[in-house]
């Protein structure tokens, strides 16, 4: 079983602080973790199911530039894709979205490429400023929103930004514009299957932006591992089990972890124990 790349409850339980850190250029898209298991699937969700997965509105400079830098470390795309946007995303496990900052000064979700939604609709947040698009999240809208805007309004284009949310869920979808059928999966999930079913769900994202154009390209990564592979040490499992016990109220609810309690407790108890589980 592998190590999973990224192990963000290490630094406490998820909250809204932005947690943004600067990466070196190299670091941006590569190593590509994830392709191996999920560019077959992401491309044929773009080719099979592109109304759900794409959408753009008057933005081809911006996507022609955000597909030049990432065609830049990814290599060429293999076959024809409608857009150069898709074109880039075929080539990466990361999703891609563009904000534009319109005459109003809000920025806006101006065109995506969106295949492991953390359960949202592309259709329901297109066009949406940074506080429509997190108006759901505890403290989303306005004041996660405004401080985002400042980040967007200050970066640097030769500045690349990195943080990571996370959370569990049974199994290892990653196209998942909803929750349900997952919390379904997790109230008829059993304790004694709770280790290997549940899944650390991460989504690391990247914040870059654009010299010509001033768009700002925010990508996204899924990767999910099980729990197992995530607390192989007694280390992870005492700062996981710390993680769960001290997140805020709000972002309990918000996440829906109160359906996992039973689950997590169990999956703790076999990490702890595993000559018993
Ligand atoms: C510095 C940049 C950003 C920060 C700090 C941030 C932070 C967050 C946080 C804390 C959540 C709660 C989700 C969780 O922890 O599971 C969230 C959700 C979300 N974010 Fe962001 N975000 C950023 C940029 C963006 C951008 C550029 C987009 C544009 C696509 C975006 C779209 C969303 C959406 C759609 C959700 C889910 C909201 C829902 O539940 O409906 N975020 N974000």
């Amino acid at each position: 079983m592998r190590q999973p790349p990224y192990l963000p409850f290490l630094d406490g339980p998820p909250g809204i602080a932005p947690g943004l850190k600067p990466i070196a250029p190299e670091a941006w898209l590569l190593p590509d973790t994830e392709a191996g298991s999920w560019l077959t699937e992401k491309r044929a969700l773009m080719r099979e199911q592109r109304d759900a997965v794409f959408a753009a509105r008057d933005a081809d400079a911006e996507m022609a530039e955000v597909a030049e830098a990432v065609l830049a470390v990814a290599g060429p795309a293999r076959d024809d894709w409608p857009t150069a946007l898709e074109a880039a995303s075929s080539t990466v496990s990361d999703d891609l979205c563009v904000m534009i900052r319109s005459e109003d000064g809000l920025w806006r979700l101006r065109a995506a490429s969106l295949c492991a939604p953390t359960y949202w609709r592309l259709s329901e947040k297109f066009e949406q400023p940074l506080g429509g698009l997190h108006s759901p999240v505890p403290g989303g809208d306005p004041g996660l929103a405004k401080r985002i805007s400042r980040i967007f309004d200050g970066l640097r284009p030769d500045f690349i930004l990195e943080r990571c949310n996370w959370s569990v869920q049974p199994g290892k979808a990653r196209f998942t514009p909803s929750s349900a059928p997952l919390k379904e999966m997790a109230a008829e999930m059993a304790e004694a299957d709770a280790l290997d079913q549940l899944h650390l769900r991460v989504e690391r994202q990247t914040i870059r932006k654009m010299p010509e154009t001033g768009a700002v390209l925010f990508t996204i990564r899924v990767v999910n591992d099980p729990l197992r592979a995530a607390l192989a040490t007694p280390g992870h499992i005492d700062a996981f089990a710390d993680a769960w016990a001290r997140v805020d109220p709000d972002m309990y609810r918000y996440k829906g972890w109160q359906l996992y309690d039973r689950l997590i407790g169990a999956a703790l108890d076999a990490a702890r124990n595993p000559v018993s589980s």
